[in-house]
C-alpha cells in the first residue's frame, strides 16, 4: 500500500519529471541510488587499475598519451558520481571507507587481469562497449544530478570504446603473432564482460523496483542482449571467433542466440574470489592511506581560512 506521498512520487516518475536533491523521496529510492551511484562511482576508480598497469609499456607515444587520457578521464567518471551521489546526503569519504571495508561492491569486470597489450584494445572495445550499453539508457534515469552526470560520460566513454576497437583493428591485421594476441584477448574478455550487465533477470533481486523508480530503464538481459547483437558483427569484421560454439543469428527472433556466462564464477568474483580482487582492494587501500596527509593538510587549511574569517 502506498501512502498519499509515495503514491504522488510515482505519478512524477510515471511523468518522467526529475527527482532532484531537495526533493521527497522514500527511503529506499536514496539507498538504491546511493548503492547503485556508489557502486558505480567506485567501478570506475577500480577501473583505472588494469589500464594504468600498461600506461608505462603502451607500444607508442601517441598509444600511450591516449591511455594516459582514457584513465584520467575515468578518474573524472568517478568525481562526477561521487559528486551526484553526495547530493543523497552521503560523502565520499564514507563512500570510500565503505568500499574499503568490503561493505560496497565494484564492476566484477574489474578482478580480470590485462595481460597483454591487445587486453587494453579488448578492454576499450568490450569492457567501455558494455559500459556504455548500460549508461546510455541511464541518462533518462529518474533522479536529475545521476542522469547529468551520464550524458559526458556517455560522450566520453563512446571515445573510449572507438580507441579500444582501433587497437583491436591494428593487432587483429597485424603480424600473425599479434593476431593471437587480439583472439587471445577475446577469449578471455568476452564473458567477463557479458557478466558486467549483472546476473539474469530471475535472480537480479533490485530489477522490478529499480525500473519502477526508473533508476534503471533495461532488465540486465535486455542490454545483455543489446550488447551480443551489437558486438559480434564487430569481432566479425576484425576477422576474430566470438568464444561461444552456441552463437547463431536467430531469424524469428531477430537477435542472437548465445550462451550464458558461467554464473558461479561472477557469484565467487563478487564473493571476493576473483583473480585480482585482493590486489585492486590493496590498491584502493593504499591510494588512500598515502593520500591522507593531503586530506589532513586541506582539512587544516580549511579550517585555519575558516577561523580567520570569524576573527
Ligand atoms: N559487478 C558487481 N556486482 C554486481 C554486478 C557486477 N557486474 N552486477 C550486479 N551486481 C550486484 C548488485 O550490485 C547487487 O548486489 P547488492 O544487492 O549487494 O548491491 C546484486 O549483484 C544483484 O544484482 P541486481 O539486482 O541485478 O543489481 P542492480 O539492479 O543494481 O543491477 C547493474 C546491476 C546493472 C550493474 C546496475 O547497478 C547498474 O546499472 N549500475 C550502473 C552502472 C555501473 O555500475 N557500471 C559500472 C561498470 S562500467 C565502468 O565503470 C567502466
Amino acid at each position: 500500500e502506498m501512502t498519499p506521498e509515495e503514491a504522488a512520487f510515482q505519478d512524477r516518475i510515471d511523468a518522467d519529471i526529475k527527482i532532484e536533491p531537495k526533493d521527497w523521496m522514500p527511503d529506499e529510492y536514496r539507498a538504491t541510488l546511493v548503492r547503485q551511484i556508489g557502486q558505480h562511482a567506485h567501478s570506475e576508480i577500480v577501473g583505472q587499475l588494469p589500464e594504468g598497469n600498461w600506461i608505462t609499456r603502451a607500444p607508442t607515444l601517441e598509444r600511450k598519451a591516449i591511455l594516459l587520457a582514457k584513465v584520467q578521464d575515468e578518474a573524472g567518471h568517478g568525481l562526477y558520481l561521487y559528486c551526484a551521489a553526495e547530493t543523497l546526503g552521503v560523502s565520499r569519504d564514507e563512500l570510500t571507507e565503505d568500499l574499503l571495508s568490503g561493505r560496497m561492491k565494484y564492476s566484477s569486470i574489474f578482478n580480470y587481469p590485462t595481460l597483454n597489450w591487445a587486453d587494453i584494445g579488448a578492454v576499450g572495445w568490450l569492457v567501455d562497449g558494455a559500459a556504455i550499453m548500460n549508461q546510455v539508457p541511464l541518462q533518462r534515469t529518474s533522479y536529475g544530478p545521476y542522469s547529468r552526470a551520464m550524458i559526458r560520460i556517455c560522450k566520453e566513454e563512446s571515445f573510449h570504446q572507438r580507441q579500444g576497437y582501433d587497437i583491436m583493428m591494428k593487432m587483429a591485421q597485424g603480424t600473425e603473432a599479434q593476431k593471437k594476441m587480439a583472439q587471445d584477448a577475446l577469449n578471455r574478455f568476452w564473458y567477463p564482460s557479458l557478466m558486467m550487465f549483472g546476473p539474469s533477470d530471475k535472480e537480479s533481486v533490485h530489477s522490478a523496483q529499480s525500473m519502477a523508480w526508473k533508476i534503471k530503464i533495461d532488465s540486465n538481459d535486455e542490454l545483455r542482449q543489446r550488447f551480443v547483437d551489437q558486438t559480434v558483427p564487430q569481432a566479425e569484421y576484425l576477422g576474430l571467433t566470438v568464444p561461444d560454439d552456441k552463437l547463431k543469428w536467430n531469424e524469428e527472433r531477430g537477435h542472437y542466440d548465445f550462451s550464458e556466462p558461467d554464473w558461479t564464477e561472477f557469484f565467487n568474483v563478487l564473493k571476493g574470489k576473483g583473480p585480482c580482487n585482493t590486489e585492486r582492494m590493496n590498491g584502493r587501500k593504499r591510494a588512500w592511506e598515502d593520500g591522507a596527509w593531503v586530506r589532513d593538510g586541506l582539512m587544516a587549511h580549511a579550517q585555519k581560512r575558516a577561523a580567520r574569517k570569524v576573527a
